[in-house]
């Protein structure tokens, strides 16, 4: 007989999800239905300037201008000369999220009936950027990931840290990299306009410092989040529909020439570019698909709600059911396991490719990250 399985409580089958201390990310535990997912209703928006100063507003909301559909889009052009990069080496962390919290507390649903102090009726705060990585976990083979949690007056923020392996990769990116990663960002100042009226001015200064961001309500299961992601650009028909269904997201991939790069291209672009859209209810990404030079020779719409038929063939592939599902079952693991209400207590989630996620605890650490300020803001 097997008496193995009695002290490996803390993985695969057989464990008892409610005493568990770490959770498994293999793929096949999480095909079942899809979860409720409701749509994401827009509950504000924030904005970013040139030098990444927080406003409460849309005022680096940008239009899109459809291209041709080839065009001939030089994504190199302006990374000597015109080219500001945000500094990534500062960890901006929750905060403008929180920010816009507080700026915004009177139009949150309050559940503080009996205190004059404000709690608010969310389960999760975090970045639309951390739940992507959640959702894409069971098909990742790269890289891993570190989210801190803190539970105050009954919500959970969870908050990204930079592992050592992708602070490495930070501070040793080939120039050739540099590169590339301003070849997104100049494809969106190709097709994105300032106003409605306006039109697209390439021969400007791309600076990564601006953004606009939209904060969402929505709920998955049981789990009410609220969140925030960049977007973009929106449709500039002043028909559209209104956020987040008028909004676009822009990509640029390489181009597809051999049945081995679209599947590829099926496999690992559609993935991510899924995750990221389907949170917070973006319907259309836009591609750019560009040649080894850095240049833009065909724009393609992907409409989200059919990337999942556009997989089918692929054998093997990625399910959007076992990213909901994974990404449902560790915001439950969360709850179980961070109970403590304590500003100053972070529950370290960990993970690494073919390992369980694991926790540790730490109390006045360095990885505490709300600040004074809102923790003084919402006691008051
Ligand atoms: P592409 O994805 O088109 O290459 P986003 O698409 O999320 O709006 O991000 C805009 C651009 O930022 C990306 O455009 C890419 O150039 C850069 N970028 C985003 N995330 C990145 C990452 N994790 N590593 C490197 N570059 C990134
Ligand atoms: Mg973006
Ligand atoms: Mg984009």
């Amino acid at each position: 007989p097997n008496h193995h399985h009695q002290y490996d409580s803390r993985s695969t089958q057989g464990q008892n999800p409610l005493t568990s201390q770490s959770l498994n990310t293999r793929r096949e535990l999480y095909e079942r239905d899809f979860p409720v997912y409701k749509q994401p209703v827009e509950v504000g928006c924030f904005s970013l300037d040139s030098e990444r100063r927080f406003f409460n507003d849309s005022r680096q909301m940008r239009y899109y201008v459809e291209p041709d559909r080839n065009p001939y889009f030089d994504l190199r052009d302006g990374y000597k000369d015109r080219f500001i990069k945000r500094d990534d080496s500062v960890k901006e962390k929750l905060d403008h999220i929180l920010r816009w919290i507080v700026a915004n507390r009177s139009k949150l649903n309050s559940r503080a009936a009996t205190s004059s102090s404000f709690a608010f009726d969310v389960d999760f705060v975090t970045w639309r950027g951390h739940l992507t990585k959640l959702l894409t976990t069971p098909y990742e083979t790269r890289e891993g990931w570190l989210l801190a949690v803190t539970r105050f007056r009954g919500t959970l923020y969870m908050s990204e840290l930079e592992t050592e392996a992708a602070r490495r990769e930070r501070e040793n990116r080939t120039e050739r990299h540099e590169e590339m990663m301003y070849w997104g960002y100049k494809f969106e100042q190709y097709t994105c306009a300032d106003n409605i009226h306006s039109l697209p001015d390439s021969g400007g200064v791309v600076n990564t410092n601006e953004a606009f961001c939209t904060v969402v309500q929505t709920r998955l299961a049981d789990h009410r989040l609220l969140f925030s992601g960049e977007v973009d650009c929106r449709d500039k028909d002043p028909g559209a529909p209104a956020p987040p269904t008028c909004y676009m997201e822009l990509k640029t991939s390489a181009e597809i020439c051999t049945p081995k790069q679209r599947s590829n291209f099926h496999r690992f672009k559609l993935l991510k570019w899924w995750a990221q859209s389907f949170l917070p209810g973006v319907p259309r990404v836009v591609a750019g698909f560009r040649d080894h030079e850095g240049v833009v020779v065909s724009v393609e719409t992907f409409h989200i709600s059919k990337i999942s038929h556009l997989i089918k063939n692929e054998y093997n592939c990625w399910k959007p059911t076992v990213c909901m599902n994974f990404c449902c079952d560790f915001l439950s693991f969360v709850k179980r396991v961070a109970t403590e209400e304590n500003p100053s207590v972070v529950y370290l989630f960990s993970w690494e490719p073919h390992r369980d996620v694991t926790y540790s605890i730490h109390r006045d650490s360095q990885y505490s990250f709300l600040p004074q300020w809102y923790i003084e803001e919402m006691s008051s």
